[in-house]
């Protein structure tokens, strides 16, 4: 089958089209022909290195985590899915390989595709909506009345962010760019701010948690965002933010993996149109190469840009 790869950490240069087996399933796994897999930014940042301490360095390596499609084959000990479901997922970003006709994965990194939503819609969830969790539930509390401000409230993870903390009662404010202004109002965030007013963020009062996405807000100026015992969640961590993050109690990091067992969850909140997956652009997977390094290099349309099958 093919597959997107490459034999060393780099630019998009890096990657082309391999070949390679079918892969086989074990115990707790499932076979997924894929139908769609959505790009995420952490798709580039693996390619890239970003990670390599932990991915290491046997090549070739597969890239893609997000897709969607219908199971073909089942393991021994699956339980939540069967042959010929309709499923999305998220594949272990250490083995990462959905850029692919086929993937296998954990079955508990697979849950059933809700029928009102396209692969398309349904491959653009999990890494997305999963850090949304993480950094608006698990971090953030959002609840009924708190205030939560979103740093960068338009990209894949800030609008499910906006949906999440909104369908908990919190009230959202938000910083984005200028094309992005119309959607974060329809979505319910306001007041709206420019990156370039960061100053103006608290001007309305102080925050129960703020949210940075995009990994630009200075963390001082979001700490003194806060009131006494709001909490400022990172999802870009460098070598100094884990371990800042480690040590404070008001600054913590938020990770996609937190938001695994969440799957199930998010198809129902995905089927009842609390989340509202948006798609920029759809590809045909013969163009991965090219729309990969297009998103990648910033020319793109807002929403996720998912390859189909
Ligand atoms: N810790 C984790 O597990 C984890 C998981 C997922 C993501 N992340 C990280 O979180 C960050 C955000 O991820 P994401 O998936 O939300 O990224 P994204 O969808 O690309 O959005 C990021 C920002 O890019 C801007 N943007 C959107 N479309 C654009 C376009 N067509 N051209 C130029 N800019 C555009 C938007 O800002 P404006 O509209 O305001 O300009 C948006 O807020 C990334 O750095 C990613 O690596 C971390």
């Amino acid at each position: 089958m093919k597959r997107v790869q490459y034999d060393r950490y780099g630019g998009p240069e890096k990657m082309y089209f391999g070949e390679c087996d079918v892969p086989r399933v074990g115990d707790g796994e499932v076979r997924v022909s894929v139908k769609a897999a959505a790009i995420n930014p952490f798709d580039w940042k693996l390619r890239q290195g970003a990670m390599k301490l932990v991915t290491g360095r046997r090549f070739p390596k597969a890239m893609g985590t997000d897709f969607a499609g219908l199971v073909e084959a089942a393991g021994r000990n699956v339980g939540n899915v069967t042959v010929g479901d309709e499923v999305f997922g998220t594949v272990d970003f250490k083995k990462s390989g959905a850029f692919a006709e086929a993937v296998v994965v954990k079955a508990d990194h697979v849950a059933k595709k809700p029928p009102q939503l396209s692969f398309a819609e349904a491959a653009s969830l999990p890494i997305a909506a999963m850090t949304a969790w993480a950094a608006v539930i698990d971090r953030a509390q959002a609840r009924p009345g708190a205030r939560i401000f979103i740093n960068g409230c338009s990209g894949a993870v800030g609008a499910f962010a906006v949906q999440l903390a909104i369908s908990r009662g919190a009230h959202v404010a938000g910083a984005c760019g200028p094309a992005s202004r119309d959607s974060a109002r329809a979505a319910g965030v306001a007041p709206i701010f420019a990156y370039s007013d960061s100053e103006a963020y608290a001007r309305g009062g102080t925050y129960d948690a703020v949210f940075d996405t995009l990994g630009t807000l200075d963390v001082g100026h979001g700490l003194s965002m806060l009131n006494p015992r709001g909490v400022f969640v990172d999802i870009n961590p460098t070598p100094g933010r884990l371990l800042r993050g480690m040590l404070s109690r008001r600054y913590k990091l938020a990770f996609a993996t937190m938001g695994i067992k969440r799957l199930p969850e998010i198809a129902e909140l995905a089927a009842s149109g609390t989340l509202r997956p948006a798609i920029g652009l759809e590809a045909p997977f013969t163009d991965a190469l090219s729309v990969i390094a297009d998103a990648e290099t910033g020319r793109r349309t807002s929403g996720k840009t998912v390859l189909t099958f």
